[in-house]
């Protein structure tokens, strides 16, 4: 285990505070004490519950089929996603209930009903149609935050046709290779969305995506930011043209509880984006029995808002897929937390009288540094219940947001999720545990994890090691697009028989769950999950680079900070020659503003081991200004001298 383990470990074990949940609370709570003995007692039993609560056209015949790695969940059962999401609830009469309250950047609002959702989705589901989409038809969705995203996802959804949601930030080669990789025919993007006060164009990137995507013959466009776009006769279509003249009812069918819902993209630790997919019935129960059980959600009275964006796993899940489920009301903002002054989401607590707020630490401690005295100028008391997901959270942080946020009175969970597990499978239950700042403290109801060591032995209490998975659970992930060998391999062969999150975890005396980050090559920047390969092939992509090592250094903001070890063609060439703010700008056109090293070091070298494999934990301690451990393998170890010199000279530096 690497030194930051080691500290952040030490650290951990002089936590000893409490907070037990507030009575009133635990009185109404949904999960009550008894829950996890009868979800023990009979696990498929208690899972098939909460997939009774959904609308099934036909039941299934048998809760799991399991043969490692191939789950499938609720056999035979058929049902539609979208329906369960809106229609049911229309005709159960909660038609006027608010779905969404959104909020654009620029101050524009728009509060939608269940019932006119259904209108849209319905509306969206017949111009899909009249378009050309059908069942098994992948729908690259590269959009901002903005309705018709919710709606083009559910008319997806109804249609059976899964959509790949593409992060707005990411580049059009990112784009690109999502849609190749998953066969994409149809593209549904806007000409913009909002950010930091100005419009930012989404069109430009799909056009120069789909240069090298013969496949993609149907682009709808959103018009959002009235910016000029370039247009492809026949190809692109208006989404106000098409959408607005389609009737507003449309028959749904149902498909089978293993059909693919929707494919998400995210980091591993080769240069290759996995393509995660998710079916319907399990991931649908999953995500709506934790949203209802964790966030205790009453659809009657409660606010719900997770400031995420729709274009991660967080944003499908508890934006869209969990909360309309259960049939809540939530709010969708647009845009950044400090456009155009930094007390925006206090001001969309208090307009929309939030009563439950769902974020990362990365935003968490930024509001820190922000001051406590911008939350203290407005009335949060609507506010009953705090979440926190995507990076461990510090006990600072965990303080902060119970104080500040919570006034003291809110319950903090602690969701420790992926993209690959759908939806939470570590967190308290906030009318149940006494929370510890800092812990994800136990496995969901229904979900089996272990802390094993490197054998695969379970640690006993007080101990650390790798986070596993011991059996199958209804979100999980069904493969990875295309490549089942990978899938196999990334995830069911570290541990056999389980799934091997690529996380650290230590088991408290009390035997509650903390989580340490990852023990792979995937970093975490601000809660995205970045692969360090990925950063050096796209910087190896560029003409002038020989060679790039990219480690991820810690970071007291964003977690972990991208920083990358290059040495250039010919050598390094101070005068002219490659600058570092070009390969910066050159990795954010290859993948995306996100991926941008915070740091580059042109350097004549990289350090190798004598078989040649780069030093990596010896480039991390050099961007963590530690001391360096053992260096006998190294093959030449003045390069790393030479490396630190220009590292303190403040060479290569940036920002
Ligand atoms: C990785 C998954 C789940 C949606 C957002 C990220 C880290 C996530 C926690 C948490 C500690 C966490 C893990 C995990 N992570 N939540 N509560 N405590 N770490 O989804 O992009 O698939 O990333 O995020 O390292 O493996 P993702």
């Amino acid at each position: 285990m690497g030194d930051e383990t080691q500290q952040a470990l030490s650290a951990l074990l002089h936590e000893r505070r409490r907070f037990g949940p507030p009575e009133e609370l635990a009185a109404r709570a949904n999960a009550q004490p008894g829950i996890y003995d009868e979800a023990a007692a009979d696990r498929l039993g208690w899972w098939a519950a909460q997939a009774a609560q959904l609308q099934w056209d036909e039941p299934w015949s048998e809760v799991l089929s399991w043969h490692l790695p191939d789950a499938r969940w609720f056999v035979g059962g058929k049902l539609n996603v979208a329906v369960n999401c809106v229609d049911r609830h229309v005709a159960a009469g909660h038609g006027d209930r608010v779905a969404f309250h959104w909020e654009g950047e620029p101050g524009d609002r728009l509060t939608i009903s269940y019932a006119e959702l259904q209108r849209l989705v319905c509306k969206a589901a017949n111009a899909l149609t009249e378009l050309g989409v059908r069942e098994d038809d992948k729908v690259a969705i590269y959009m901002p935050m903005i309705p018709e995203t919710v709606v083009a996802m559910l008319a997806c959804a109804r249609l059976g046709a899964p959509h790949v949601v593409v992060f707005g930030g990411f580049s059009a080669e990112s784009l690109r290779g999502r849609i190749l990789d998953c066969e994409a025919t149809t593209v549904i993007t806007a000409d913009g969305g909002f950010r930091r006060g100005a419009a930012s164009a989404l069109k430009p990137a799909v056009d120069e995506a789909l240069e090298q995507c013969p496949a993609v013959s149907r682009v709808l466009v959103v018009r959002r930011t009235g910016q000029a776009t370039g247009w492809t006769e026949g190809r692109d279509h208006w989404w106000h043209e098409v959408v607005n003249r389609q009737p507003e009812t449309h028959q749904a069918r149902s498909f089978d509880a293993e059909h693919v819902l929707y494919i998400m993209y995210t980091s591993g630790t080769t240069a290759k984006p996995k393509g995660i997919f998710h079916t319907s019935g399990g991931y649908l129960t999953h995500v709506t029995a934790t949203h209802r059980l964790i966030f205790d959600i009453k659809p009657e009275n409660d606010v719900f808002w997770t400031a995420a964006d729709i274009g991660w796993v967080t944003g499908h899940s508890y934006i869209v897929y969990g909360p309309l489920a259960n049939g809540t009301t939530s709010v969708i903002y647009e845009g950044t937390p400090d456009t155009p002054t930094r007390e925006r989401w206090w001001e969309i607590i208090e307009r929309y009288q939030v009563t439950i707020l769902y974020t990362a630490p990365t935003t968490i401690r930024t509001f820190m540094k922000w001051g406590d005295d911008l939350p203290g100028r407005h009335d949060l008391s609507s506010l009953r219940l705090l979440g926190s997901v995507g990076e461990p959270i510090n006990p600072e942080a965990w303080m902060w947001y119970r104080a500040h946020i919570g006034g003291d009175r809110c319950p903090i969970v602690d969701t420790w999720w992926q993209t690959e597990t759908g939806g939470v499978m570590i967190s308290p239950l906030p009318g149940i545990t006494a929370t510890k700042p800092g812990a994800a403290m136990r496995p969901f109801p229904g979900v089996e994890a272990e802390v094993v060591d490197n054998e695969g032995k379970a640690v006993g209490n007080g101990e650390g090691g790798y986070l596993v998975l011991s059996s199958p659970w209804p979100g999980m992930l069904r493969g990875i697009w295309g490549d089942p060998a990978r899938f196999a391999e990334t995830y069911w062969s570290r541990f056999p028989g389980s799934y091997f999150a690529g996380d650290g975890a230590k088991k408290d005396e009390d035997g509650d769950l903390w989580l340490l980050g990852r023990v792979d090559d995937v970093m975490n920047v601000s809660g995205h999950r970045i692969s360090t390969t990925e950063v050096e092939h796209a910087l190896v992509d560029h003409p002038a680079v020989a060679e790039a090592a990219v480690v991820g250094a810690s970071d007291p903001t964003t977690v972990q900070a991208i920083v990358a070890f290059v040495t250039v063609k010919g050598g390094v060439d101070e005068s002219g020659g490659v600058g570092v703010e070009e390969l910066r700008e050159h990795v954010a056109a290859v993948i995306g503003p996100i991926a941008k090293p915070r740091q580059i070091l042109l350097t004549p070298e990289l350090p190798k081991t004598r078989s040649g494999k780069i030093m990596r934990r010896l480039l991390r301690d050099v961007a963590e200004n530690r001391d360096l451990g053992d260096v006998t393998t190294l093959l030449d170890p003045t390069v790393v001298n030479a490396i630190r010199e220009r590292m303190g000279a403040g060479a290569g530096e940036d920002d």
